[in-house]
């Protein structure tokens, strides 16, 4: 071993203890942002090692990359990621979560079609036959091209119907689902035909079904189901690049996918049960996705009563006990800063506050902490929703700011987008007040029956402005 070699290794092994470090100070929000950071430190050091190592032509896997393609990669990869990254909307995340997932996984099979390529001609200057390679080789290359090219398709159509470019209902046609099984089958069962007879042929047909299933998987899932779709994809990512890793003998990659597609598939498992859904009835498509109108007739022809900032005010300001419920309108508006001090005013004249944080609420897992935690709100008054919702029935105004599908109570009804999911239990508030800016659905088209309870007050209104009104008014009282 060269003496860049044995540096570069202990740069790796530096570089793996940053990604397990980061991952474990990402479990709260008050320490996110420095995992993040060392992590992204740690992950910097690393594809600097392997541009040295590559660059100086002592790795025997990528001979012939020359330092222009490398550095002109590197800097391409690292503009455009800053560039995205910045100048994304929050509320747009995870449409970018989505996209990075299917570069990734992308990037994880073409990694697996130029290296099998380069055996197949290793093994035609030595003479001997493709079948001669050995079936751990070809068993990583197959798999990773199976499950790249699963995350790449099956991401970017997620991607569209996050971003609304492709509609996000549920989308399938006669025959869809059995197609989809076909592909499936048929890329698994390439896995085993290039590992049997090896060539270009398996390798271009398991790649084409596996594009295939990708599209065919994702197209079906919609509403409430696509959180986990996302995730679960975030996983199959982590996975593919761990499988790349096998085929040029990356540790580092082995490293860096592994622990993605573990903390993703956890992720995954722990969503999947918040939205009392398991992974499988997701991926085989429809649970859940039934007659939308039929869920949402129990709604219509109810009275909304509409109500306005001063009423909410004086009816916080003699409360004992307020539950602020977050949603996507919140994020939309950019409004925590006033939810927080809106909190903090009730705080100061005695009301016990809490905020009610639903895990799929706003549009990625940890949003509306990561957006309450940004407006300084303290971390016990935020309660997570088994431990809120026993406190709804003692609460004298439940506040809702832009949150709709997590308090749709249609939930608990068979039929409708987000049958069995579970949802904050608002409606058992001695009363209500919804701020968002019609009688609009959510993410999942439904209308909700809490807007037109008889201890519904709706304050229509940008959430911004409705909370900054109210704030105002509060302080009139205390005046
Ligand atoms: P939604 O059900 O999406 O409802 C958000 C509500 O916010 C809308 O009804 C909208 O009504 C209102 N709104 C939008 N802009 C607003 C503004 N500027 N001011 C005030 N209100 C505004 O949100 P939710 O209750 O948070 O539920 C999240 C949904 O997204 C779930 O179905 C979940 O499955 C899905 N989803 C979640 C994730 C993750 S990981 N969290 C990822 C993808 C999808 P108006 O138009 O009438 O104002």
């Amino acid at each position: 071993m060269s003496a860049l070699e044995a540096v570069v290794g202990l740069t790796y092994l530096v570089a793996a203890a940053t990604f397990v470090m980061g991952l474990h100070l990402m479990r709260s929000p008050a320490t996110a942002r420095t995992g993040n950071l060392l992590s992204a430190a740690g992950m910097a050091s690393a594809i600097l090692a392997t541009v040295a190592l590559v660059g100086c032509g002592e790795h025997f896997y990528v001979t012939g990359t020359g330092w222009a393609v490398l550095i002109a990669g590197t800097a391409v990869g690292s503009v455009a990621g800053a560039w995205g990254a910045r100048r994304v909307k929050m509320t747009a995340m995870p449409q970018l979560v989505s996209l990075f997932n299917a570069v990734g996984g992308g990037a994880a099979a073409l990694i697996a079609f130029p290296e099998l390529l380069h055996q197949f001609e290793f093994m035609e200057r030595l003479g001997a036959d493709y079948s001669a390679l050995p079936v751990s080789v070809l068993l990583f290359v197959g798999l990773d091209l199976l499950i790249g090219s699963i995350t790449f398709t099956g991401s970017l159509i997620a991607a569209g119907k996050l971003q609304g470019w492709v509609s996000g209902a549920p989308i399938s046609f006669p025959g869809s689902r059995l197609l989809m099984i076909a592909s499936g089958l048929l890329g698994l069962g390439s896995v085993v035909w290039l590992i049997v007879s090896p060539g270009v042929a398996p390798m271009l047909v398991l790649t084409a079904a596996s594009l295939a299933f990708g599209v065919l998987m994702v197209l079906p899932i919609g509403g409430a189901d696509m959180p986990v779709v996302v995730s679960l994809l975030n996983a199959f990512t982590g996975l593919a690049v761990a499988m790349s890793g096998f085929v040029v003998g990356s540790d580092i990659l082995i490293v860096a996918g592994g622990l993605v597609g573990a903390s993703g598939t956890i992720l995954t498992k722990l969503m999947a049960d918040a939205m009392n859904r398991s992974v499988l009835s997701i991926m085989v498509g429809g649970f859940g996705t039934g007659d939308a109108p039929a869920g949402a007739a129990a709604a219509s022809g109810g009275e909304v009563r509409r109500t306005d900032p001063d009423d909410v005010a004086l009816r916080l300001a003699y409360a004992s006990k307020v539950i602020i419920v977050p949603g996507y309108g919140l994020a939309a508006a950019q409004a925590q800063r006033e939810a927080g001090e809106l909190g903090k005013a009730l705080t100061d004249r005695g009301v016990t506050v809490y905020y009610a944080i639903h895990p799929v609420a706003g549009r990625m897992p940890g949003h509306m902490n990561v957006l309450l935690a940004e407006a300084d709100v303290p971390y016990p008054q935020l309660l997570e929703m088994e431990d809120v919702n026993p406190e709804f029935a003692t609460c004298d105004v439940a506040l809702v700011v832009g949150a709709n599908d997590v308090t749709n109570p249609a939930a608990r009804r068979q039929g409708n987008a987000i049958s069995g999911m579970p949802i904050l239990d608002v409606d058992k508030a001695k009363s209500i007040v919804v701020i968002k800016r019609s009688m609009g659905h959510g993410y999942a088209g439904l209308e909700n029956e809490l807007y037109t309870d008889s201890k519904t007050g709706m304050l229509f209104a940008d959430a911004k402005k409705g909370l900054g009104q109210i704030l105002a008014a509060l302080k009139e009282y205390a005046a």
